[in-house]
């Protein structure tokens, strides 16, 4: 079975006396599902330090939200991956929505900062997904099909093997509209079995997280679908008891599939 992950990405928020204060309450309060559900947290860079300091060895992994598409070198402002991964990074985002939209990172330049993630070790979490133009023209998978097809073309399917994939629909984040479960359920499926077609068993072993507007009060419905192999949280990780609930919805999940599959023997 697919380990659900939750991942905070904590975008350009925090200060390093707001980030203990969060650690500190969070931490605590995600104990009792650490067993069950993953969890890995990605602050901004300048934090990445005190961040693993905090996490020590609680369990929780240290992520990234971008890495550079170059291995070293004359690139001013931005970080390799190397360097990620000495500051104990496990996992990077790559190909955030905002990176695409905000900072012109292309399909080819997702995939070169993928390829960098994954020759220095780490896991990358590749972030896919639609506008609402391109969802109301009926192009939602022809959109995350060519997304992931820049990575498979550069990489092949062999790197792929043990990556996360992120749903992430544009026109939910940060707008407090979430994707219904039903639309979650069936771009999962979908997103599975354009990877099952590249690659016999590639759908079933990969886990696919949503994001987008997820909260403690939607967490439940959105993670109903066992298509759904844990979240990509913005806003609400930057909130200790809003994040633990999340992680509780997911972790309620888990245990009722599990029950589901002993009654079934
Ligand atoms: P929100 O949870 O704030 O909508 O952000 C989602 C996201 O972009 C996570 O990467």
């Amino acid at each position: 079975m697919r380990k659900p992950i939750l991942v905070a990405n904590w975008k350009m928020n925090g200060s390093l006396h707001s980030n203990q204060a969060l650690l500190v309450r969070m931490l605590a309060k995600l104990r009792p599902f650490r067993k069950t559900v993953e969890v890995a947290i990605c602050p901004p860079f300048p934090y990445l330090f005190q961040v693993r300091d905090l996490l020590g060895y609680t369990g929780i992994s240290l992520g990234a939200q971008n890495a550079s598409r170059a291995p070293s070198g004359a690139h001013t402002g931005e970080v390799s991956a190397t360097m990620l991964q000495e500051m104990g990074c496990r996992y990077v985002l790559v190909g955030h929505s905002e990176r695409r939209a905000l900072y012109h990172e292309s399909d080819n330049d997702v995939a070169a900062r993928f390829r960098q993630v994954r020759s220095a070790n780490m896991t990358p979490i590749l972030c896919v997904g639609e506008t609402l133009e391109e969802r109301e023209q009926g192009q939602t998978m022809a959109v995350i099909e060519r997304q992931l097809r820049a990575v498979i073309d550069d990489i092949g399917m062999a790197g792929l093997t043990g990556c996360i994939i992120a749903y992430e629909p544009v026109w939910a984040i940060g707008t407090g509209r979430t994707a219904t479960p039903e639309q979650v359920a069936e771009t999962h499926w979908a997103i599975r079995q354009f990877l099952e077609n590249c690659e016999a068993g590639a759908g079933e072993s990969l886990r696919i997280v949503y994001g987008g507007s997820v909260k403690a009060g939607n967490a439940a419905d959105l993670f109903r679908s066992p298509e759904v192999d844990g979240g990509l949280i913005g806003e609400a990780s930057l909130q200790a008891d809003e994040f633990s609930d999340i992680g509780a919805a997911l972790a309620n999940r888990v245990a009722e599939t599990e029950s589901a599959c002993d009654t079934l023997g």
